[in-house]
C-alpha cells in the first residue's frame, strides 16, 4: 500500500521509474516523481499505472537526485492533484509519504489559520506545509520538529531546495536504505535494492536522518544513532517471472515452498526453537491474522487444539484490539502475516506484548517489522509473493502451523513430532489437470454469485477459495457451513444456482452430501469437491464431481486449496481481469 523510493545518483528519473515498477505489487492507483537538477525541481505525476507516468517523464539535464511514490488513495481520490510528491507553498520542500497522518485534520485547520492554502485532499500535504512552517534554516531540526507533531504512520522521503541529499523519517511504515559507492537508495521495500547494493539499513520507528553521496546519518529524538548494516539476501528476492502472471507462477511455487519448509524445519530445529518456552502455565492460545492469514489461523487453531488440548481462539486482527481480549502471561498469541507489515496485525502484536503474552510469528518476510519483534519467529520460507492474491504463502502458513502444532504438542503432552505427513504431502502433491480446472473455470465465470459450503476444516477451505474468487474475479462468492443451509441460506437458492460442496473429510462426507441434496432439490447445480469415490447414484444427480488427490487428513487442506487457487486464476484470466492486481486492493495493508 503506497511505496516510496528515493535515489541519489545520475539520471534519477530513469532509476525511479524502474524501481517504482518493483513496488507496483504493493497496490497503487497513481504515481509520481520529483527530480532535482541544477535548475531546481521537476515534478511529474500521473493517475493509473506507472506506464502512464513513464510516458510523461522527460529526461532532465544534470539531474542527480529524486524521490518517487506509488499512491493507494486513502484521503482524496486517485488523481494528479492528490498524487505525491507534494510541495510546500514556498516550493523549498518536496516530499513523498507512505502511511496515514491521523491528526492531519487538526494540523490542517491550524495551518489554514496561519494563512496556508492547500491544493490537495491528502493528509500528506500538511507535512510539506509543516516543514515550511517550522523551517529555521537547520533542515534536520526542522524535520525533527515536524515529525514530533505527527500522529499515525509515516515513511518519508524529503528533498530541500538548497540541500544536495535526501532526508528521511520513519514511524510504523517500513523504510530501508542501501548504498552503492556514491549512489544511495531509500525505499519501502528492499526488493528495490536488487541489482543495486549488497547491504542495507533497516530503520526503526522514530528514526530520521540524511543521506548524500558522501554520508548517511541517523538520528532519533535524543540525538545521533547507529544502525546495523545488514546483508542483502538475494535468494529471498526472486521476483522475476516467466509465467503469464505472478499469481500462476506463485501457485506453481507451492510444491517448492513445501520442500523448502521441510528442509528448514527438522525435528531437531523445532525442538530447539521452543527449547526455552515454558508451556506449563499456558491456558489459552489466540491466533490472529487478516484475510487469507485469518483463514490460515482458523485451520491452525484446529491443528493446535488437537495436538495440545489447549483452547484456541481465532480473532481477526482488526477486531483484536477492540475486543478487549482477556490475555496475559498464560496466553500464547500467534500472529500470522505474509508481509509482516499489516497494520492491524502489528497493532494486535503490540497489545499482546503489552499484556505480557508470549508471541509467535508465522511470517514470510523475515526482515519485516513483525518478524523482528515477535518472541518466536517461524518463517514460512515461501519466497517473494508479488500477486495481491496470496497463494503459496497461504499453503506455506498451513504447513508451518502444522509443524508448530507438532512442536507445541511435544512440549505440552510430550507427544512425538510427526513429520512423516510432510513427506507424504510432497510425494502426493498434485496441481490437478489444467484442462479440467480451466473447463470448470469457464462454467463458473458467467455467474455473478456462487455459493460454497463445507463442514469443519472444509468450511475454512471454502472461505479461502471464496476469497480468491472474489478478489481475482469480482464474483460474489459466499460461504456457509453446510449444516446451516436450512437455517436461512436455502432461501437464496434458485434454479441453476451453483453450489460448490467441499467434502474432503471421510467422517463428515455423508452429512455434507445430504446437505448438497437439499440444495439440489431446490434447483441448485452441485459441484462436489472430494478425494473419495462417490456412488454413481449420487454423482449422476450432481452437475460435476471434482476429484482432489488424497493425502494425510491433517495436511489435506493444502492439496484442497491449490486447485481452487488455480480455478480462481483461470476464472480471472477468462474474464479478462489481471489477477495480479485486482481493483481497489493492495498487497501490503499498512493502514488500519
Ligand atoms: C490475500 O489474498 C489477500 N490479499 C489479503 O487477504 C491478505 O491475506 C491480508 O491482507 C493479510 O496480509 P498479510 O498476510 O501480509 O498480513
Amino acid at each position: 500500500m503506497c511505496g516510496i523510493v528515493c535515489y541519489i545518483g545520475k539520471k534519477p528519473e530513469k532509476i525511479l521509474i524502474e524501481k517504482l515498477k518493483r513496488l507496483e505489487y504493493r497496490g497503487y492507483d497513481s504515481a509520481g516523481i520529483a527530480v532535482k537538477s541544477d535548475k531546481g525541481f521537476d515534478i511529474f505525476k500521473a493517475k493509473g499505472e506507472i506506464k502512464n507516468l513513464e510516458s510523461k517523464v522527460k529526461e532532465i539535464d544534470n539531474s542527480y537526485l529524486g524521490i518517487g511514490h506509488t499512491r493507494w488513495a486513502t484521503h482524496g481520490k486517485p488523481d494528479e492533484a492528490n498524487a505525491h510528491p507534494h510541495i510546500s507553498t514556498d516550493k523549498k520542500w518536496v516530499i513523498v509519504h507512505n502511511g496515514i497522518i491521523e491528526n492531519y485534520s487538526s494540523l490542517r485547520d491550524k495551518l489554514i489559520g496561519f494563512g496556508y492554502e492547500f491544493y490537495s485532499e491528502t493528509d500528506t500535504e500538511i507535512i510539506a506545509k509543516l516543514l515550511q512552517y517550522y523551517d529555521n534554516g537547520n533542515a534536520l531540526e526542522t524535520i525533527r520538529q515536524t515529525i514530533s507533531v505527527l500522529k499515525g504512520s509515516f515513511a518519508l522521503g524529503i528533498m530541500k531546495q538548497d540541500v544536495d541529499g535526501i532526508f528521511f523519517a520513519k514511524s510504523k511504515s517500513p523504510l530501508f536504505i542501501s548504498k552503492n559507492e556514491e549512489n544511495v537508495m531509500v525505499a519501502s521495500d528492499i526488493i528495490c535494492f536488487k541489482n543495486f547494493g549488497d547491504t542495507f539499513y533497516q530503520l526503526s520507528d522514530g528514526v530520521f536522518g540524511f543521506a548524500s553521496s558522501k554520508k548517511i546519518e541517523f538520528y532519533d529524538k535524543f540525538g545521533s544513532v547507529n544502525i546495523k548494516e545488514e546483508k542483502l539476501d538475494l535468494n529471498e528476492m526472486d521476483d522475476e517471472n516467466k509465467y503469464e502472471h505472478f499469481m500462476l507462477k506463485e501457485i506453481y511455487e507451492t510444491k517448492p515452498a513445501i520442500k523448502n519448509i521441510s528442509e528448514f524445519y527438522s525435528k531437531q530445529r523445532l525442538l530447539e526453537i521452543f527449547e526455552n518456552l515454558n508451556v506449563k502455565n499456558i491456558r489459552k492460545i489466540k491466533l490472529v491474522g487478516c484475510g487469507t492469514a485469518y483463514h490460515a489461523a482458523l485451520m491452525g487453531a484446529d491443528m493446535i487444539e488437537k495436538a495440545t488440548d489447549i483452547d484456541c481462539e481465532v480473532v481477526v486482527a482488526s477486531e483484536f484490539r477492540y475486543s478487549e481480549p482477556r490475555i496475559g502471561e498464560d496466553t500464547i498469541v500467534i500472529l500470522i502475516s505474509q508481509s509482516g507489515e499489516t497494520a492491524d496485525t502489528l497493532a494486535a502484536f503490540e497489545l499482546a506484548k503489552q499484556k505480557g503474552a508470549i508471541t509467535i510469528g508465522i511470517i514470510n518476510i523475515e526482515y519485516s517489522a513483525l518478524a523482528k519483534k515477535v518472541d518466536y519467529l517461524l518463517p514460512i520460507k515461501a519466497g517473494v509473493e508479488v500477486a495481491v492474491a496470496s497463494t503459496k504463502a497461504y499453503s506455506a502458513q498451513l504447513l508451518v502451523l502444522y509443524l508448530l502444532s507438532q512442536a507445541l504438542g511435544n512440549k505440552v503432552k510430550n507427544s512425538e513430532i510427526d513429520l512423516s505427513t510432510v513427506k507424504t504431502l510432497i510425494n502426493d502433491f498434485d496441481y490437478g489437470t489444467t484442462k479440467e480446472l480451466q473447463d470448470l473455470a469457464e462454467y463458473l465465470r458467467y455467474n455473478d454469485k456462487l455459493f460454497m459450503i463445507g463442514r469443519g476444516k472444509d468450511y475454512f477451505t471454502a472461505l479461502e477459495a471464496s476469497l480468491k474468487i472474489k478478489e481475482t474475479s469480482y464474483i460474489n462468492s459466499d460461504t456457509y457451513y453446510a449444516g446451516e443451509l436450512k437455517h436461512g441460506f436455502l432461501a437464496l437458492i434458485e434454479e441453476d444456482t451453483f453450489v460448490i460442496v467441499f467434502a474432503t473429510d471421510k467422517k463428515l462426507i455423508d452429512k455434507t452430501i445430504s446437505n448438497a441434496e437439499e440444495a439440489r432439490a431446490r434447483g441448485a447445480k452441485i459441484i462436489l469437491f472430494t478425494p473419495f469415490d462417490i456412488d454413481k447414484g449420487i454423482t449422476d444427480k450432481f452437475f460435476k464431481v471434482f476429484k482432489v488427490k488424497k493425502t494425510d487428513d491433517r495436511l489435506q487442506c493444502i492439496e484442497n486449496i491449490t486447485m481452487w487457487q488455480l480455478i480462481a486464476y483461470y476464472i480471472s484470466v477468462n474474464k479478462g481481469i489481471n489477477p495480479d492486481k485486482p481493483r481497489n486492493l493492495a498487497k501490503s495493508v499498512t493502514v488500519e
